[in-house]
């Protein structure tokens, strides 16, 4: 099940072959010379450049969320991806063979994904088998080609709780079969949950399958059942966080500059089947501010394409204020005689549709005309209820364009003029906002003193080699956790640098948070060994207090006199040694 590990002096070849610099700059712009080049951070809504990226430290770090780390941290979370992902990518970048078709990642829920991967096999299969006859048909039907059958990994359940005894044969946990949501548990016996359904295996970002999506096919069935069931849903599987699609339209979003949401699987294929990839499936709920982070990292222009009944009509308000929320401006279309995208190209054609596409209207049309509706604009009342809703609606929009456009066609329709409505905007002066620092949590000089060590621990061996002589040992917990992490790495490795150590201790999730805090401090380069040399004295003395008020609780408790004259002389030797620091 586990596969081959990957040796840390080939992800450090890795790491050196690319730069940190070029990598991020192809995603986000980054500006400045030198050392230090900063960008917007892509982690956080913001639009001022508070991210600096580091070509000597080989680290990002964001001085308004906090978000810091290496090339790898970076593209995992900008792209959703693992790190072996990242690993890859800048493998493929610096033209590295990295052998890792057979590697799996470890991590907790690799059963999961493992239940999920079986699963698909055994319904690809069942779908090419003769009983697999009647689903085809139903696909083909509806236009679902052979090759996006495979594409989709388009497959099969039947009656016939194969799943369940596959699973039991492969011996998973009881309780994760249960918890994959393919099998259910009857008393002492155990079913597969889907049967007589064509099942679409839903996946991550990252293109790892995390559960399934079952529609009925049949033309008869004894009891109707609901014609679509998931799997439950489970840490890797919420649909509040899953876009269907999302890998494969990455590529074309960025191919074609947008990004078209829709609400249903047979929306995407038909789409599919007409040659428009750039297709993402919101999969029937609301869309969470996590798929508008996701869309809004796709492609520039995000158009909504929901269905053309009211429900769509709805779905589509509330999506597109999600994504205004998020600083994203959608285009909509809308379809005429509640039809879906599905049937719309099958009534109207490809040609048709594809016009719709390309003429997409504005969020703000979309909303007059939404507001608009069940009101009578003769009434005074109504109209102005009207005006005051889209004024506000139009306070959130960020494109000056827009809301100059929307502005004038107010005031054509209600007959108000420009000026007076335009005061009832909020001015969008360009908010400079200061770069607001990270809390610290409030220090006292001792812990300031461990944090300024650290610092300049990470970025020197000189730093080390004056800790190790002189302390070796700092008061709190994490520092000193921290601190022997550095010796260690240092004693390995004989140098020391900030993203090597992050990469090292890549899944030590307390002691890289350590880091990011320490990092974030952001302290100048320059050093010299009085600071040094004071830090160490400041936690020289902690330490000393420490120990001395230790011995004194235990000299008070004692009550044999020659114990305690022995406590007291102790004491005095540790206050004697005091403080006496050197290089
Ligand atoms: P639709 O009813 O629009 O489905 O629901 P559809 O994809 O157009 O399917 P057809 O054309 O009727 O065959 C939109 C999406 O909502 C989810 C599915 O992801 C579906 O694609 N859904 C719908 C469910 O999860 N459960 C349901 O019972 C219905
Ligand atoms: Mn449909």
């Amino acid at each position: 099940m586990n596969g081959q590990k990957i040796e840390y002096e080939k992800i450090n070849e890795i790491k050196n072959s690319v730069d940190i610099v070029d990598v991020i700059s192809s995603y986000i712009p980054l500006i400045g010379k030198g050392k230090n080049l900063f960008g917007v951070c892509p982690f956080h809504d913001d639009s001022n450049p508070s991210m600096s990226v580091s070509r000597e430290k080989q680290i990002y770090t964001c001085f308004s969320c906090g978000a810091t780390g290496t090339v790898f941290t970076f593209l995992q979370e900008y792209e959703h991806i693992s790190f072996i992902e990242a690993l890859k990518i800048c493998a493929d970048k610096a033209g590295i063979d990295l052998n890792i078709k057979n590697y799996k990642e470890k991590t907790k829920d690799s059963e999961l994904y493992e239940m999920y991967e079986v699963a698909s096999k055994l319904y690809q299969n069942n779908i090419n088998t003769n009983e697999g006859v009647e689903a085809k048909e139903y696909l083909n039907e509806r236009n679902i080609t052979d090759d996006i059958i495979k594409e989709f990994k388009i497959g099969l359940a039947l009656k016939d709780n194969k799943l369940t005894k596959l699973l039991k044969n492969k011996k998973y946990d009881e309780n994760k079969v249960i918890k994959s949501g393919l099998v259910v548990k009857n008393g002492l016996d155990m079913y597969d949950s889907f049967y007589d359904r064509i099942m679409f295996p839903i996946e991550d970002a990252s293109g790892k399958i995390v559960g399934f999506s079952g529609r009925i096919y049949k033309k008869y069935y004894d009891n109707k059942p609901s014609k679509y069931k998931n799997t439950t849903e489970t840490e890797i599987f919420k649909k509040g966080e899953i876009l269907y699609n999302y890998k494969l339209a990455k590529e074309e979003a960025r191919i074609s500059g947008s990004i078209i949401i829709m609400e249903g699987f047979m929306d995407l294929f038909r789409a599919y089947s007409v040659g428009i990839k750039n297709v993402v499936v919101s999969m029937g709920t609301a869309i969470t501010k996590e798929h508008a982070n996701l869309l809004k990292r796709m492609a520039k222009d995000v158009i909504l394409c929901f269905d053309g009944d009211s429900a769509g009509e709805k779905a589509t308000y509330s999506c597109s204020n999600e994504l205004i929320k998020l600083g994203i401006t959608p285009k909509i279309v809308r379809l005429e005689e509640n039809l879906d995208p599905d049937e719309y190209i099958l009534k109207y054609g490809k040609d048709k549709f594809i016009e719709k596409i390309n003429n997409p209207i504005n969020v703000m049309e979309f909303k007059m005309h939404y507001l608009k509706k069940n009101k009578d604009l003769n009434s005074t009342v109504d109209m102005s209820e009207y005006v005051n809703s889209l004024i506000k609606e139009l306070n959130e929009i960020d494109d000056d364009i827009l809301r100059e456009i929307t502005l004038k066609k107010i005031s054509n329709e209600s007959n108000l003029d420009i000026e007076f409505l335009r005061s009832k905007l909020e001015t969008k002066e360009k908010e400079i906002r200061p770069i607001k620092k990270i809390e610290q949590p409030k220090t006292n000089m001792y812990i300031k003193a461990e944090q300024y060590l650290l610092y300049y621990m990470l970025n020197n061996i000189e730093v080390i080699k004056m800790y190790q002589n002189n302390i070796g040992y700092m008061p709190t917990d994490k520092y000193r956790k921290l601190a022997f992490e550095i010796n260690y790495f240092y004693k390995n490795n004989n140098y020391i640098n900030v993203s090597d150590l992050m990469i090292s201790l890549k899944d030590e999730e307390e002691l890289i948070n350590t880091m990011k805090e320490i990092n974030i401090l952001n302290l100048k380069d320059e050093y010299t060994k009085e600071e040094i040399l004071d830090y160490i004295k400041t936690i020289k003395d902690y330490n000393i207090k420490v120990e001395s008020k230790r011995l004194k609780d235990l000299m008070k408790m004692e009550l044999d006199p020659i114990k305690k004259a022995e406590y007291a002389e102790k004491i005095l030797e540790i206050n004697k040694t005091n403080c006496e620091v050197g290089e």
